[in-house]
């Protein structure tokens, strides 16, 4: 699993910056702090149900795409135990720093890097199972398809993938929630997105449902050769 070196796409180095490669954060510190309010405390149901859903089987070698400051990464190395491997990319360097740091702190060795999930540094066939938790909203269109189609060329024949990200949903009460609030309700539709690119770009048995998080859909597939 060896890393191929640098990056292929530019990534830009400002602040919160959108590019060609996607909105990119900067603030790993806010964006703790926003974590447990977008989700109304339940951070860790969101994260642990994303494992149930993707069956993280110990001995696994897992990739996170976008991996902010690293929280899903940390519990999925508990999960695939000392003979399985958890790697993470996000293009912001500063949330790849929070991330190393908050491995560092918990003993647990994941390997963290910065690239675009546009062009992932990775071998191919390299991953049992990929996750993506609230990314592809951060990418345009065509940056969509080109980090589903990485996401697949990445991972070993019969290997899963598992998109988290915005759901719509229709009625009042939904329209309170802090996700959609924060997102607005025209770009709540990536989750479903996701599963069509998933389709286009091979993947079979792609399934695709709500989480416990009614602002948030999921699509999981299996990568066929
Ligand atoms: C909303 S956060 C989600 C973080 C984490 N997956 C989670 O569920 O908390 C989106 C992340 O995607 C990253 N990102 C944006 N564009 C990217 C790209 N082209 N490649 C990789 N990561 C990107 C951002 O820097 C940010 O950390």
């Amino acid at each position: 699993m060896a890393l191929h070196g640098k990056p292929r796409s530019p990534v830009q180095n400002s602040t919160t910056s959108s590019t060609a490669a996607g909105s990119i954060i900067r603030w790993p510190s806010l964006y703790d702090v926003l974590v447990p309010v977008l989700t109304l405390g339940r951070a860790r149901v969101f994260r642990e149900g994303a494992l149930d859903l993707a069956r993280v089987s110990p001995g696994e070698h897992v990739l996170d795409v976008g991996c902010g400051t690293g929280q899903l990464a940390l519990a999925a190395k508990r999960r695939v135990g000392t003979e399985g491997t958890v790697h993470d990319i996000d293009a912001g360097a500063e949330m790849v720093a929070s991330a190393r740091q908050k491995a560092a702190r918990a003993g647990l060795e994941v390997t963290i890097a910065v690239a675009p999930a546009q062009a992932l540094p990775f071998e191919d066939g390299a991953f049992d199972l990929v996750l993506c938790t609230l990314m592809m909203h951060h990418l345009p269109r065509d940056g969509r398809k080109q980090a589903i189609r990485e996401m697949r060329r990445v991972l070993r024949p019969k290997g899963r993938l598992l998109i988290l990200d915005l759901a719509q949903e229709k009625g009042f009460l939904a329209s309170l929630n802090p996700i959609a609030l924060v997102h607005g309700h025209k770009g709540m539709q990536t989750a479903r997105e996701a599963e069509a690119l998933m389709r286009d770009a091979g993947f079979t048995a792609v399934v695709a449902g709500r989480t416990a998080n009614r602002a948030v859909g999921y699509a999981l597939g299996t990568q066929m050769p």
